[in-house]
């Protein structure tokens, strides 16, 4: 298949660039695009054909449902019946946004869409290109992150390249996406409030709206031993994989950076490609291997945004072991940590 790049200037795309994107997603066809959290691959959403092009293009299990991207809180009731009040709470506070929130589905929903659920996860981005196909194609985009099931999330429209050219219609090069991971979860379709996936919105930020709300157990699993399953279907799956074998190292940074000079060395000796996954402050600590600066420990945002570009920048090198220093679980540290965590296959080592 022939995949169209259009490159957008100032955030924008042209009147003639939007009109061509409209057309290929009232086609059924995929059309990915930049958000404020990753690229997504986007398809009609209430075109059940359309969603199924999606799971191949991808290779995404047929059972992990899609979020449904609209430009307007309205549109909510088109798609989701039984809202609760926080919702629109959640609605006029974080949206647009990245928030993703679960509600039961309307008929109107097909199922190829939701992977089979009665529910289905609504999100209004905040990104401008985003807001404008979803407008200019008919105001349903089902969108997941625009990669290869398994791999890291797109975070440049390079990555979406890597991934699915010659695989779908279109790619809308928006530059890089600001917030890097994608957004926070929160399933409202029953009577307790539970995040199913942590992002830069934060319990605390909901919380402050809308009261108590929980985190499903799989959130807070540490150890893969636990075996808790996932209320997300997605977020049961080994993801945001590296090609490398990751560890993460937690613990004093000092401690930390010995052991990991220690095993770099080591596995540098028997001939093999270590990569190092450092912060600002701490690069200099490392002796050995190939050094990748995530970001500043004093900036968790930089951090966030730079964890997927980083993994995939070792896959390209092809290292064979990559070593990680760990990161605060709070706030937006725990977004980073679930989904480092899930890249290392729950591989995290105590050093103290
Ligand atoms: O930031 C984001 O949310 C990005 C951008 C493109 O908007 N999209 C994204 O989509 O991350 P995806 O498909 O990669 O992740 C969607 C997650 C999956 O873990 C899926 O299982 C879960 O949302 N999900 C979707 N619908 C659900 C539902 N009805 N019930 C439970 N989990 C659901
Ligand atoms: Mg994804």
């Amino acid at each position: 298949m022939k995949t169209i790049i259009i490159k957008a200037k100032d955030h924008m795309l042209s009147a003639e660039e939007l009109k061509q994107a409209a057309k290929a997603l009232k086609n059924g066809g995929l059309v990915a695009f930049p958000t404020e959290t990753v690229y997504g691959l986007g398809a009609d959403a209430l075109n059940p054909q359309a969603s199924i092009k999606i799971y191949t293009a991808k290779g995404r299990p047929s059972d992990n449902p899609l979020i449904v991207h609209i430009a307007d809180p309205s549109q909510m009731n088109v798609i989701a019946r039984d809202i609760p009040d926080k919702a629109y709470e959640l609605a006029r506070v974080f949206w647009p946004g990245p928030l993703t929130i679960i509600l039961n589905k309307k008929e109107i929903v097909p199922y190829e869409t939701t992977g089979g659920l009665d529910t289905v996860a609504i999100r209004l981005p905040a990104s401008r290109i985003a807001k404008d196909i979803i407008l200019a194609s008919g105001g349903y985009i089902a969108a997941p992150s625009a990669n290869t099931s398994g791999r890291p999330s797109p975070t440049m429209a390079e990555h979406v390249v890597e991934d699915l050219f010659g695989k779908i219609d279109m790619i809308i090069d928006g530059g890089k996406s600001t917030l890097g991971l994608e957004s926070t979860i929160i399933d409202l379709s029953t009577e307790v409030a539970t995040i199913l996936r942590p992002g830069s919105i934060t319990k605390n930020m909901i919380e402050n709206v809308i009261g108590k709300v929980f985190y499903d157990k799989a959130i807070l699993t540490r150890h893969k031993e636990e075996n808790v399953v996932a209320k997300a279907p997605g977020m049961k799956y080994r993801h945001y994989a590296p090609e490398g074998s990751l560890t993460i190292y937690e613990g004093s940074i000092d401690k930390v950076a010995a052991v990991i000079n220690n095993k770099a060395k080591k596995y540098i000796e028997v001939g093999n490609r270590v990569g190092i996954i450092a912060t600002e402050e701490t690069k200099h600590l490392y002796e050995c291997g190939i050094i990748k600066v995530i970001g500043s420990r004093n900036d968790e945002d930089s951090i966030a945004a730079g964890l997927y570009k980083v993994l995939r920048d070792f896959d390209d090198i092809h290292v064979e072991y990559i070593f990680s220093e760990s990161f605060e679980g709070n706030g937006l540290g725990q977004a980073i940590m679930n989904r480092l965590l899930k890249a290392a296959g729950y591989n995290i080592v105590k050093v103290d």
